[in-house]
């Protein structure tokens, strides 16, 4: 969608993935969906460090609204958990530098069986550029009718844009489409949303995120093109911080959506994160693949011996970022020798943007030698059983001098 918005993927937090429909606050105060939960959050982004790095979207997923309209017709928050209402949530939020993320759906009702937008696009879009909303997720559960959802999304898409207010449309009318074995028109979902959701929901586990990657791969052909600054496939939010993944599992995690140029949305608690999860998060190198501003979505070029997976995407400047997975859940670290030649890492653009050299670069795991050692023109790195490596080729130009990894 060239709204002049979500020009390299977005990045942020949004609530779905860790603290879902979890409505209870007399019980669990520290945890339900409420105002305090998102004013907490935003305190958090803002202070420590992660609104610098570029999480700037601290967003509301389902759950959120009362359970009937307001005189008016206009959606209300829940009084009791959002005493103060979405505006003044807003203004919290801006108030810290940061953007406010909302959500509602294409039918009558959410997921989660709350009011949605069917019938009110108009009236909820403005409703929501008054509140001073940032981007609105909008999902597609409870059509009655399948033919109800490429004109819903694109509706709402024109009901957004008619309000003024620049405000980031993430979609999930992929997903829903294939759900009902209709293959999505992606031109017209780029043209009109930022950003959409083509595979199941993400969970916390191993098994989720390895998956929702091999839908990226073996989707690439019809999927890869039509990505790029305005418009991203999103692969749905990271949960590295949770409870289901494993330190290699979470370095897979950043390194495959910073290949895949996915929206870097976080859905964990930000109170209590530890400090590997937060370096993999606020790794710099990794969130510079994922904002390149050339925006190419990066794709699956090899399946390698010994079961690793090799992911390549094109940079700015003839730059290349290298993702390695290895997808076995036995044994130790694989040994693996890249040639950078033969896998067009050093390809005729590249070899000419390196000139003098090139700086190889590891960008995640975290806390290993900044710089490849380079045996000829390749490179050596082990990778952990679902783990991952992700490393850079990149003219030298702005690196500082590599200690050894020269070409
Ligand atoms: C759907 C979406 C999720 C989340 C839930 C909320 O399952 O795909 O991302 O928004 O609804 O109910």
């Amino acid at each position: 969608l060239d709204n002049g918005l979500a020009l390299t993927p977005p990045m942020g937090w949004l609530h779905w993935e860790r603290f879902m429909c979890n409505t209870d606050c007399r019980s669990d105060p520290d945890n339900c969906i409420s105002e305090k939960l998102f004013m907490e959050m935003a305190d958090i982004m803002a202070t420590e460090g992660w609104l610098d790095a570029g999480y700037e979207y601290v967003c509301i997923d389902d759950c959120w609204p009362s359970a009937k309209r307001d005189a008016r017709g206009r959606l209300q928050a829940d009084p009791e958990r959002f005493p103060s209402g979405i505006k003044a949530l807003a203004d919290y939020v801006h108030a810290r530098g940061l953007k406010l993320g909302i959500y509602s759906d294409v039918g009558p009702t959410t997921c989660a069986g709350y009011p949605a937008s069917y019938g009110s696009y108009e009236l909820d879009a403005r409703t929501f550029a008054e509140w001073g909303v940032d981007l609105l997720k909008f999902d597609g559960c409870n059509l009655q009718n399948i033919s109800v959802l490429v004109e819903g999304y694109t509706n709402m898409s024109i009901a957004l844009n008619g309000t003024g207010r620049p405000m980031v449309y993430s979609c999930e009318w992929p997903l829903y489409s294939w759900g009902e074995y209709i293959k999505p028109n992606y031109t017209q979902v780029r043209r009109y949303c930022n950003q959409w959701r083509n595979s199941a929901d993400v969970e916390d586990s191993w098994e989720s995120v390895r998956s929702l990657a091999d839908w990226a791969a073996n989707h690439q052909s019809l999927i890869v093109p039509v990505a790029g600054p305005g418009g991203w496939n999103d692969p749905d939010m990271l949960v590295i911080g949770n409870f289901g993944l494993s330190h290699s599992q979470q370095v897979t995690q950043m390194a495959l959506w910073a290949i895949m140029a996915a929206p870097l949305i976080m859905s964990n608690d930000l109170r209590n994160l530890d400090g590997f999860s937060r370096n993999v998060l606020l790794n710099p190198h990794a969130i510079a693949v994922n904002q390149d501003p050339l925006g190419r979505q990066g794709t699956l070029v090899a399946k390698l011996k010994n079961n690793v997976d090799m992911w390549r995407r094109e940079l700015a400047g003839g730059g290349m970022a290298v993702a390695l997975v290895n997808r076995n859940q036995i044994g130790g670290p694989v040994l693996v020798n890249v040639s950078l030649s033969a896998w067009g890492l050093l390809g005729a653009r590249v070899a000419r943007a390196c000139t003098p050299w090139c700086a190889v670069q590891v960008a995640l795991p975290p806390g290993d030698a900044t710089f490849l050692r380079l045996q000829g023109q390749a490179v050596r790195v082990a990778v952990n059983p679902t783990g991952a490596v992700l490393f850079t080729v990149r003219p030298h130009g702005g690196l500082p001098q590599p200690m050894v990894g020269v070409l």
